[in-house]
């Protein structure tokens, strides 16, 4: 399935770089607690094709997913990468032997983070890389507020729990869609800045989510669903 004009269209970061707003996002290619390999690494690497065939020029990973293991299947399912890829990494954090995620934010550690992304990736540079801020479960005080800034949520489909909304629910079952496919549009439709990085280790689910993005609500929706976070109360 060849589907270049991706719902959401595109957005350009920092004047230049544009990439497709609906990306894709890494992280489940690992094994279970984004720990280790995966079950199937063929599947992962399939999956990340079908994304690249579908259009989407925007990868999230970063190289404490496994550690390692998500940036070295990138590689080996992408490499020599297209040129309108742009594979989005993170630094400040590491992982510890019990899979923990401990901060990684020193000068020294950030510029180790760099080079290992690189070397792992098989890149000469790094398009876009987001200096891990904030807790693991919830925000951190302090702003990074500016115009112009994208912002990318993740867990935009509940991550490692299930989407748990009524107001998503109700949307859903009034339109005959996937709670799923009402989260991303909505997303999307939310506001022009917001990029989407949906992970899934499964090429069905990556369809279903692609063409779900694309799902037109109606402005009472949009209302309702704005209210999922707390707008409107
Ligand atoms: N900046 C940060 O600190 C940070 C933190 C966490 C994550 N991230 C990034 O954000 C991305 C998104 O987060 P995420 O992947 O953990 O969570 P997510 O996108 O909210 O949800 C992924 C989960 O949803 C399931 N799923 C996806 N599509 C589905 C579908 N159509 N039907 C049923 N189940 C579906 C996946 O299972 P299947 O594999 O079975 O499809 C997986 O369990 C990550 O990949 C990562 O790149 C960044």
């Amino acid at each position: 399935m060849a589907l270049k004009t991706l719902p959401g269209g595109t957005f350009t970061l920092a004047g230049d770089l544009t990439v497709t707003r609906l990306g894709y996002g890494a992280m489940q290619l690992a094994g279970p607690h984004v720990f280790g390999p995966p079950a199937d690494r063929a599947a992962a690497v399939a999956v990340l094709r079908e994304a690249v065939d579908l259009g989407i020029t925007h990868i999230d990973t970063a190289d404490f997913y496994g550690p390692y293991v998500t940036n070295e299947i990138i590689k080996e399912a992408l490499h020599p990468y297209p040129d309108d890829l742009h594979i989005v990494t993170k630094v400040g954090a590491l992982r510890d032997a019990e899979g923990g995620w401990p901060h990684a934010r020193s000068p020294e550690q950030l510029c180790q983070a760099v080079h290992d992304n690189l070397d792992h990736l098989g890149l000469d540079a790094l398009d876009v890389v987001n200096l891990r801020v904030g807790g693991f479960d919830s925000p951190e005080p302090g702003s990074l507020a500016a115009q112009g800034i994208a912002y990318v949520p993740y867990f935009p489909l509940g991550g490692f729990s299930p989407l748990q909304s009524g107001e998503l629910d109700a949307v859903a079952a009034r339109l005959g869609a996937a709670p799923m496919a009402v989260a991303l549009a909505w997303l999307l439709q939310r506001a022009p800045n917001i990029l989407l990085i949906p992970g899934t280790s499964s090429v069905a689910h990556l369809r279903e989510n692609v063409s779900g993005a694309g799902l037109a609500l109606s402005a009472d929706d949009l209302a309702e669903l704005d209210r999922i976070g707390g707008e409107g109360r």
